[in-house]
């Protein structure tokens, strides 16, 4: 039975109606049109799906939406912000970190968890936090450059 399930997405409210067994994923995709975040294995294998909830890299595939209601969630179009791309965006686009790009979101807020959980890591705490999410194309050298490059630009100070 459908029920209405509000969270936070990208910063704002929003509410839902939706079956609560649904996956975050599908009510992403089909119930809120934000295509950024994609559908690969369906079964938590690829991680083409991963989203941020409560600043943790999870596989929306395998979460029901009735479980993330009055959490906070990032997906992929909520990493820019007012114009500007997130440093792993950019970082991504510096080091050509994609051929296909279908891996790409799911890369990108797989690396943004693992470096707020570690906004320092060698590399090869990169490599294990990153070895689950599968790239097909096999970009995953260049992948790993530009989360240490991001690393890098976002332990930088501020400037006063
Ligand atoms: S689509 Fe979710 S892990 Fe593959
Ligand atoms: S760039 Fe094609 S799957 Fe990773």
């Amino acid at each position: 039975m459908k029920q209405k399930i509000s969270f936070t997405l990208n910063r704002e409210t929003v509410t839902v109606t939706a079956n609560g067994t649904d996956s975050l994923l599908t009510v992403l995709r089909e119930y809120l049109d934000l295509t950024g975040t994609k559908f690969g294995c369906g079964q938590g294998e690829c991680g083409a799906c991963t989203v941020l909830i409560d600043n943790k890299a999870i596989r929306s595939c395998m979460v029901a939406v009735e479980d993330v209601a009055g959490a906070a969630i990032i997906s992929i179009e909520g990493m820019s912000e007012n114009g500007s791309l997130h440093p792993i965006q950019k970082a991504f686009i510096t080091h050509d970190s994609m051929q296909c790009g279908f891996c790409t979101p799911g890369m990108i807020m797989n690396a943004y968890g693992l470096l707020l959980r570690n906004p320092k890591p060698s590399r090869t705490e990169i490599i294990n936090g990153m070895e689950e999410n599968l790239c097909r194309c096999g970009s995953y050298n260049r992948i790993l450059d530009a989360i240490a490059t991001a690393a890098q630009e976002m332990s930088k100070k501020p400037k006063l």
